[in-house]
């Protein structure tokens, strides 16, 4: 699959992965995810180095990722250990291994680094506004899309008043202020204002980025794929974009609030979720009509003024893709 590299991809949620094993497409590959006894993560391609089966549908032995087929036994590293039709005195063939990647786990998320193992990591992409006393609860959903597509479509800020004229763009506020971006390879922030068209004029540049200036960013995202909405200094929107494939791409949806008291926290999540499940299926029943899939390849699209963001995530999506894989 075409992705960025050099760059920590989340792939899924901490608690979707116990001690059993779990087959997840990911990034265009088959994974197999498990956890050593001491609860570390461990990822590696879901086939068996000996006859190809499946990994996943093995199981876990002390520390050891035991293939269903013909019990070959591998350890956290990927290295095989026993070969039962060898016995325990028999040797290993060389290259009876299943390669294993750099993972690690944060904000209850696995992430995968995508490139050539180094001494020194660079840091994960997340939030600031996210640090410190937030909760929050998730749902998923799997569309088939690109993942280019997905993102831009939460980066969009002319759609409301149209897709979601009977939800969150009630009111016919078709007229896009701005946005006013800033955006680099690390990511973009969009500040926008939707309003009813009344014959206004639009913003000038210098006064949007003055107003910008003085509030967080209506809309945050990082590469290679996570955005925040801030609703308000105590709600937040979260979406962690996972490419499967080229085709499909996973949605992890967390609601962030500051409700301490667990009752009413799950009925907010609940709620809240349910809202943003409604939200998100009618930016769905658009977006998988896009073509072409992959909008890297969408040379005939013809923007406006409101497309900055979209522009900006193509420019620096483009970028990137030559830096990070050129540079190994
Ligand atoms: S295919 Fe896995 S042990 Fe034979
Ligand atoms: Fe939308």
């Amino acid at each position: 699959m075409h992705l960025i590299e050099n760059q920590w991809y989340p792939l899924l949620e901490s608690r979707e992965i116990g001690r059993h094993p779990i087959g997840c497409e990911r990034l265009g590959q088959q994974l197999v995810f498990w956890r050593t006894a001491d609860g570390v993560p461990r990822v590696h391609y879901d086939r068996c180095p000996h006859l190809g089966a499946s990994l996943s549908r093995g199981k876990v032995s002390e520390d050891r990722l035991v293939c269903p087929f013909h019990g070959f036994e591998f350890d956290a590293d990927g290295q095989c250990r026993h070969i039962p039709a060898n016995g325990c005195q028999g040797n290993i063939p060389k290259g009876m291994e299943c390669a294993s990647f750099h993972v690690c786990e944060a904000h209850g998320l696995v992430w995968f680094w995508l490139g050539r193992p180094r001494e020194t990591y660079p840091p994960l992409p997340y939030f600031p506004e996210l640090e410190g006393g937030w909760r929050y609860g998730t749902f998923t959903a799997t569309w088939p899309v690109h993942y280019s597509r997905a993102i831009e479509n939460q980066l969009d800020v002319a759609h409301l008043a149209f897709v979601h004229r009977t939800t969150i763009g009630a009111g016919g506020r078709s007229f896009v202020d701005g946005p006013h971006v800033e955006a680099d390879t690390t990511g973009i922030k969009v500040w926008v204002t939707n309003s009813r068209d009344e014959g206004q004029a639009h913003s000038a540049e210098d006064a949007l980025a003055a107003a910008a200036s003085q509030k967080e960013p209506g809309l945050h995202f990082l590469f290679p794929g996570i955005w925040l909405l801030n609703i308000s200094p105590r709600m937040k929107n979260f979406i962690a974009f996972v490419p499967m494939n080229e085709r499909e791409t996973r949605y992890y949806v967390r609601v962030y609030h500051r409700i301490k008291n667990p009752v009413l926290a799950k009925v907010y999540e609940w709620f809240v979720g349910l809202s943003n499940r409604l939200i998100l299926d009618q930016d769905r029943r658009v977006v998988v009509t896009q073509t072409p899939l992959d909008s890297s390849q969408a040379k005939d699209d013809r923007f406006i003024g409101a497309d900055r963001a979209i522009i900006q995530f193509r420019r620096l999506h483009a970028k990137l893709m030559e830096e990070g894989n050129g540079s190994g």
